[in-house]
Order: structure tokens, then sequence, then C-alpha cells
């Protein structure tokens, strides 16, 4: 949800801010804008649309400035709304990433005191606040605003006269890059890695001066503080396309090397975390989205190798639920670790009593601070909006967990904790077996292209690989879909078969593949196409009218193999649309408002 750049060294500072916008267009992408100082002023320039709209060319050379990418929250999309915002002087520029919760009543004080505004949104009145605060001394000015703005934020600015940003950061992400005389900031790694790979990652309530060659944080007490420098080990490649047409498919065809890492050196000891210490007679699955299905495909993994019971809740309703006397171990997904809803909710876990583990692949995310415990995915960055490789390593981390737990319950014997190990070692081989057959799969597409309504039907372990399925599609091609257990599309959607609603059904041999078989047979009798995705069956190539068989696996796996094939199903008929895959309309990677 917005992504923010801001530079000061010895470079060019608008190509350096355009180009680490561009490695920030994922967080939104609905206006941009950049301010970078003049020769004793600010110049400033924003669009409506994506950073390309900005024109580079007509940007003075110069060595300090700010520059944001937009997902509109209040105001929309235009001009006037983009950002950065300037005070009525025109001597402070600010860039803001969050949603300023009062900024009614600040602005009607402002308005009453003849302050004048251009935007609609919330985060102009930061500047003109740091205006009316202002007696010669930026960061004075700024420390005293930040003290009356209530709610989220990430916020760089810089003063017509200095070439030093003024930073700070509150439930919403901000790095610092580390340079030799330059520095940056970011909303995220990626916008930095063309420069730097050390980074500092801010707190809450830290608010830092950054110049050239000096970096100064103060925390919400106002002490001078330190913060580590760490070092990335991402790679500006990890970043880039490296020749595929979108990130999307490039994320796809980088899991077998994503599973690989996520299980390297925690087959032989997972000890990223002790379970042990908790007493764990219960699991509850929270997060938002793709990351809320790994969690529903969780359930089943748990159930099956721990032998404990589950529930999975979606973030944004969980910390409106009555809380309960049970306090079940909380495992909570965010490939961010940004994601505003399901970080409330890990604060409400805990309040309840719960004791909670975060399940991230973004270092140091905001997540990894509201938690008792923190599981890395190791998926590389993901910049696709549509999420791909981090399902895929949330799912290789609940087998992990799962084994563990299971061994030290004693419910899952050593013989068959290490059959499982050895099927998560040649699962990188067998994604990498679909992904050869992309052409095979991409013909399927053909006709999902047409449809206006398409059902994905799954049962057991497979049901949530149909929401997701579903979600996908949804997402890029724009089509409506919907996931359903197999076994209830008789319970109303049936009405909504014709011969041009195609279904996709998931059908894997575990002990519900019978009935699967029974629910093929009734979608044919209703016309409706049938193309299946699952394990090879003489049945199945009678009944449906197209068939993807994954490489043979134990059913508790499969959830991984064949939600590949849909990834490539939805990204294939998003394809054949000319739809814009990797920054779907209205969307964000990471979601920071509620
Ligand atoms: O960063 P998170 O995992 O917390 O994000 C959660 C959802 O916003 C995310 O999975 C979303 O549903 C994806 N765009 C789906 O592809």
């Amino acid at each position: 949800m917005c992504g923010i750049v801001g530079y000061t060294g010895h470079k060019d500072a608008g190509k350096v801010i355009i180009s680490g916008l561009k490695r920030l267009e994922y967080r939104g992408y609905d206006s941009a804008g950049i301010a970078v100082k003049n020769e004793g002023s600010i110049y400033l320039q924003k669009k409506k649309g994506r950073i390309d709209q900005l024109d580079e060319t007509e940007v003075p050379k110069y060595d300090a400035g700010i520059g944001h990418t937009r997902w509109a929250t209040h105001g929309k999309p235009s001009d006037e709304n983009a950002h950065p915002f300037l005070d009525c002087d025109e001597n402070i520029a600010l860039v803001h990433n969050g949603i300023i919760d009062n900024f009614n009543s600040i602005k009607d004080e402002l308005l009453d005191k003849g302050h004048e505004f251009t935007s609609e949104t919330d985060s102009e009145v930061i500047v003109h606040l740091i205006e009316e605060n202002y007696h010669g001394d930026i960061l004075e000015a700024f420390k005293k605003t930040i003290e009356f703005i209530e709610g989220s934020y990430a916020v760089a600015l810089i003063h017509k006269d200095s070439n030093e940003l003024i930073v700070a950061r509150n439930e919403s992400p901000l790095v610092i890059g580390v340079g030799s005389g330059e520095n940056f900031v970011a909303s995220d790694v990626p916008a930095l890695l063309d420069h730097t790979k050390d980074v500092k990652y801010l707190l809450d309530g830290d608010i830092a001066r950054v110049t050239r060659n000096e970096i100064e944080i103060w925390d919400e007490k106002d002490e001078l503080v330190e913060r580590e420098t760490k070092r990335i080990d991402w790679d500006v490649e990890d970043a880039e396309k490296s020749g595929y047409e979108h990130y999307m498919l490039k994320e796809i065809f980088e899991q077998p090397k994503a599973i690989h890492e996520s299980i390297l050196g925690r087959l032989t000891s997972f000890d990223d975390v002790d379970l042990l210490k908790y007493d764990i007679d219960s699991v509850q699955f929270i997060a938002c989205g793709t990351s809320s299905h790994a969690g529903y495909v969780g359930r089943y993994i748990f159930e099956n190798l721990a032998e404990i019971p589950c529930t999975v809740e979606v973030s944004s309703e969980y910390r409106y639920t009555s809380p309960s006397d049970s306090t079940p171990f909380t495992i909570l997904f965010s490939q961010s670790g940004e994601t505003l809803d399901t970080i409330a909710a890990a604060r409400e876990a805990r309040k309840r009593g719960c004791n909670t583990l975060a399940v991230t692949n973004v270092m140091d995310s905001s997540i990894t601070r509201e938690v008792d415990e923190v599981v890395y995915t190791q998926a590389g960055p993901e910049i696709g909006v549509a999420a791909t490789k981090t399902f895929t390593t949330q799912v290789i981390i609940l087998y992990l967990l799962a084994i563990e737990l299971g061994l030290k319950k004693g419910v899952l014997s050593r013989d068959k904790a290490e059959e499982y190990k050895d099927e998560l070692r040649r699962l990188p081989r067998k994604v990498e077996r679909i992904l050869d057959d992309m052409d095979k799969i991409k013909d399927i597409t053909e006709r999902l292209s047409e449809s206006r309504d398409i059902f994905f039907v799954g049962r057991n372990i497979n049901y949530p690989v149909a929401l997701e399925g579903a979600l996908k599609l949804k997402e890029i091609a724009y089509i409506h879909a919907a996931g359903y257990p197999a076994g209830e599309l008789k319970h109303g959607p049936f009405a909504l078969l014709t011969e041009d609603t195609p279904v996709i059904a998931l059908a894997v041999k575990d002990h519900t593949f019978q009935k699967m078989l029974g629910n093929i047979g009734e979608i044919a009798a209703r016309n409706s196409p049938v193309i299946v995705v699952g394990d090879e069956d003489r049945e199945i190539k009678k009944l449906a009218d197209d068939f993807y068989f994954i490489p043979e696996t134990t059913p508790i796996f499969s959830p991984l193999l064949v939600n590949v094939v849909l990834q490539l199903i939805a990204y294939y008929t998003a394809y054949r649309l000319d739809r814009d895959i990797d920054k779907p309309r209205n969307l964000a990677k990471s979601v920071t408002v509620e």
C-alpha cells in the first residue's frame, strides 16, 4: 500500500528515486510522484497512473529527494491526490504511506488558520502541520507534528534548504539503506538493491535524520538509539524479471528453488522454533487471502500428521470475534509481514493469552515484532501481486512444523516422518516436471478465457486449493470464479451450471476419490465442461473434457502440485485476455489498511 523512496548523496536523486519506485510499484500504482531539492526551491512532478507517466528528463539533477507510488485510500486516483505534498510556502515536500485517523480534525484546525489544501488525502495534513510547527528547525517541527498524528505512517520529507531526509515510521514499513557518501530510505528492500545491501530497519515510533554521511535515529521516547545494520542476502536479479515476461511467471518457475531453500537444513532438525516450550493441544491459523488458504491446508496437515485439532480464521474477522477461554497456539501467515489485519490479529491473539508464531517471507517485517516466534519461508522476493511461491513455501513450513510436532507428541513414527521428509526432498523435481508441461497446461486455458464464470471444486486437503485456484483466476484474469467443496455444488451452485460454465475439479486418490468421481459425473451430466487436475485415472479420462495429471505423490503432498497447475492455468488465462498480470487493477501487494 504505497511505496516510498528517498535519496541523499552524490548521485542524480531523480534517477535513483524513479528506478527505486519502479521496484516498489507492486505496492500501489494509482499515481506516482517525485520531489527533489532544486536551487533554493523544490521541484515537484506528480501524475495519476503508473511511474512511467513521470517524465524523468524533466527532473533537475540534484542530490536529494523523495518519491511515492500510491494505492488510493482517501481520495480517488488523480494528479491532485498524488504525493508528494507541499506546504503552503512550498518549502517542504512530504510523502506518506499509511492512514492518518484524525486527519479531519487536524485539517479543520489548519483550514481555520488559513492553510490551503490541494488534495482530498489524509496525508496532506502532515505537511501543513509541520509548516505550522516550523520555526527554523525542520527536525524539531517534525517531532512536534508527530505527537499530534494518530494512525499509521511511514513518512519521508525534504526541506528546500537542506539535503537531509527526515523520516519516521509507525505501523508502516520503512528501511534505511546504508551507502558510502550516500544514504537511502524505502518502504521495502528491492528499491535499494541496485545501490546497497546494508540496511537498518526502523521500529515503530522511530524518527530519523538521514544525510549523505550520517544516520541518526530517535526512538519513541526521543532517545538517540542505534539500529543494527543488517546485510540482505537477496540479489538485484532476485528482484528483476530475468527474461520472463512477468514476475508472476518467474515466481512460479522459482518454486522448485524456493521449496529447496525452505527445507534446506530443516529436515535434519527444525530448530527455527523450540515447539517443546509450548503446550500445544490445539492450533488456530490466522491470515488473509492466499495466506489464509495456506492455513486451511495446514489444518489438514496438522490434523493428519500431528493429530492436533485446528481452526482457521480470516484475520479481518478474528479480532472482532468474542474471546473465549481457549488459548490455541496461534500461527499467523503473512508473506509481506505487513498486512494490517494480520498484525492486528496477532496482537489480539496475544491479548487473549495465546502463544503466537508468524510465518513470513520478509526479514524483520512488522509482524515479527508482534509474536513470540518467527519462521521465515525463504522464498526470496515476491514482486507479482498474485502470491505464488510464497504460498508454496508457507505450506512447506506447515509440513515441517507438523512433522516436528507429530514426532514430539509421539503420534508420528520415526519411519513415517522419514518417509514424509523423503517426499519433501523429491517435491522440487516434481514441480519442475509440471513446469516442463506448461504448453500442455496453456492449451487447457483456451476455453477458460472465453468463460464468464468458472467453478473450482475439491475435497478434503484439496478443497482449500480450489479456493486458492479461484482466487488466483479472479485476481489476475478478472473472471468470476468460486471455489467449493465438491459435495456442496448440489446444494445451490448447480443452478448456475450450463455448458458455458467450466468446472475445474481437483481429484486426488485419497479416501475421498470415489466420491469425487461421483461429483464429476454429476457435473458432466449438467453438460458443464469438466477439467480435472489430479492423479492419473482411467475413469477420469472417460468423464473429463480435459485433464492434467500431476506426478505421483502421497495425497497429503498433492496440494502443492495441484496448486502449481492452477497457478499456470490462472496465468495463461489472464495472458490470453491480455490482463496486467503483475499489477491487477485495484490491488496492491501488501495491504496495510484495514
Ligand atoms: O502479505 P500477506 O500474505 O499477508 O498478504 C495476504 C493477502 O493480501 C495476499 O495473499 C493476497 O490475497 C494475494 N494477492 C493473493 O494472490
